[in-house]
């Protein structure tokens, strides 16, 4: 603890200024407090946002008579100074500066005197924290959003040149039916277009000004909310100013779109990782997005398919704990608020580090046609087609399953080719054997979003559309 007397005198030496609030508490703050609290190696990435919610405010102030022309002007000049300062590196931040707000009220009150001591009428850190946050939250989530779309056109012309190239699709992780490589692929490209869709959403939702709610009641002076939201470009303002200073679902949102995608980005590595073992063979990796063993000579490892789905814990460990401190906050503004930002930054830079590697894993990957293809081309990945076979000359499914079932056991057990056993099979024969030819199978899913040729193109054409309509929406939006 310290002394009234001493700590005032501390606060001075010590941060060169006194705090924001050295009206009130002018004991001068502990030196563990100060280091408790900051939030300024975090929040700085907020100074572009906090200038442009300044400027908004100081045009707000002016249209209410609070501050004169000559003291727009003259706050405007300030501000542009200190966003000169901060963009080229010569900006000196203060011991005192406690986050980003502070530093830049601190520097405009340093560059204009009086009325730089205006800058903060009617306008308290919680609307304003809140004002900047959304404003950044705005442009991330949209860049993001591109981002993704980037790795889904990746996607797609990977799906493109893949053609006719076949693998099996598995369940359990077990060889089901033979799919296309293309639709395999666009598997992954549409969950990428739910998590597009989420993130321009919740940007709509966010799209509120909290300016002018002050600390959390509003104010006595002629604010100006509604026209400082439309000055930083907002759909609106807020309704309620206790629910602006404490609203953070919008952060809570990202940080579940950006968790789910982390998921599907996740899954996507997963299966990079599999189809690159020997095992699988499917997939040779590119060098440049290899990794080697600091001890074994032979190894190429899939290291950034395996941080895509090691990070992914990372991302739902940031929405988790943003949910578990917003749990129980009364309204309206808490210190406990301040815990959103380091989560959302980390799972905004982790997404976007994830994308970039993941674009140039897929695009880069040499997929081992050979290989797919004779992994999908044992006969009884055709069982069904033969089942199927039965059901259009009119035995009933259950019926035909059966059949076929007793086939591919009798095969496994006896040791006998299926193709055998369907040529003499009276409800089968000759006709039948030709659904076991290699590639066959993949070409009679013709159901529409099936995996076979026909179903496949129509889908390109669609998953093409749906990318160009995204691709408008994210320039509509930035
Ligand atoms: N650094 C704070 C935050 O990020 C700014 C708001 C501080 N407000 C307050 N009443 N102490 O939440």
């Amino acid at each position: 603890m310290v002394s009234r007397a001493r700590g005032a005198w501390r606060a001075v030496e010590r941060f060169g200024f006194v705090t924001l609030w050295h009206g009130r508490l002018a004991g001068g703050t502990a030196d563990v407090v100060m280091d408790y609290s900051v939030s300024l190696h975090i929040d700085r990435r907020l100074a572009t946002d906090d200038i442009a919610g300044s400027r908004a405010h100081v045009r707000g102030l002016g249209r209410g008579g609070l501050l004169s022309d000559t003291e727009v002007v003259e706050l405007l000049a300030a501000l542009d100074t200190v966003e000169g300062e901060l963009a080229d590196g010569s900006f000196v931040f203060a011991p005192g500066d406690e986050d980003i707000h502070t530093a830049v009220e601190r520097r405009v009150t340093e560059l204009a005197g009086d009325t730089g001591a205006k800058l903060h009428t009617g306008r308290s850190r919680n609307d304003q924290v809140a004002t900047d946050l959304r404003l950044y939250a705005k442009r991330e989530l949209t860049a993001l959003a591109g981002q993704v779309v980037t790795l889904q056109e990746v996607l797609l012309e990977r799906a493109t040149e893949a053609g006719a190239i076949y693998l099996p699709g598995y369940t359990h992780l077990q060889r089901a039916q033979p799919v296309l490589l293309a639709h395999h692929l666009m598997a992954h490209g549409w969950s990428l277009a739910r998590d597009v869709d989420r993130l321009l959403a919740t940007v709509v939702r966010l799209d509120v000004s909290p300016l002018g709610a002050g600390a959390l009641a509003g104010s006595s002076l002629p604010l100006d909310p509604d026209g400082t939201a439309s000055d930083l470009g907002f759909g609106g303002r807020f309704e309620n100013s206790l629910d602006a200073v404490s609203d953070r679902d919008f952060v809570a949102e990202a940080l579940f779109d950006l968790a789910l995608l982390g998921v599907h980005l996740s899954r996507l590595g997963e299966e990079f990782v599999l189809w690159s073992t020997e095992e699988f063979g499917f997939a040779r990796l590119d060098d440049a997005f290899a990794t080697g063993s600091s001890m074994l000579p032979q190894k190429k490892n899939p290291d950034v398919a395996e941080l895509a789905r090691g990070k992914s814990g990372r991302l739902i460990g940031n929405l988790t704990g943003l949910m578990v401190t917003l749990k129980g906050l009364p309204l309206a503004y808490n210190r406990d608020l301040q815990e959103d930002k380091e989560p959302f930054f980390d799972s905004l830079d982790q997404s976007r580090l994830a994308l970039a590697a993941l674009t140039g894993l897929v695009s880069t990957t040499a997929f081992q046609a050979g290989r797919m293809e004779e992994a999908a081309n044992g006969p009884a990945v055709a069982a069904i087609d033969l089942a199927e076979w039965l059901v259009e000359r009119g035995m009933p499914f259950r019926q035909a399953h059966s059949v076929v079932g007793g086939l591919v056991h009798d095969s496994l057990e006896r040791h006998v080719p299926l193709a055998e056993l369907v040529e003499g099979h009276p409800a089968l024969g000759i006709d039948a054997v030709a659904l076991l030819e290699p590639g066959v199978a993949v070409t009679r899913r013709t159901t529409p979003g099936g995996a076979g040729p026909a179903a496949v193109e129509a889908q390109v054409t669609r998953f093409t559309h749906r990318l160009e309509a995204d691709r408008i929406r994210i320039t509509a939006a930035s």
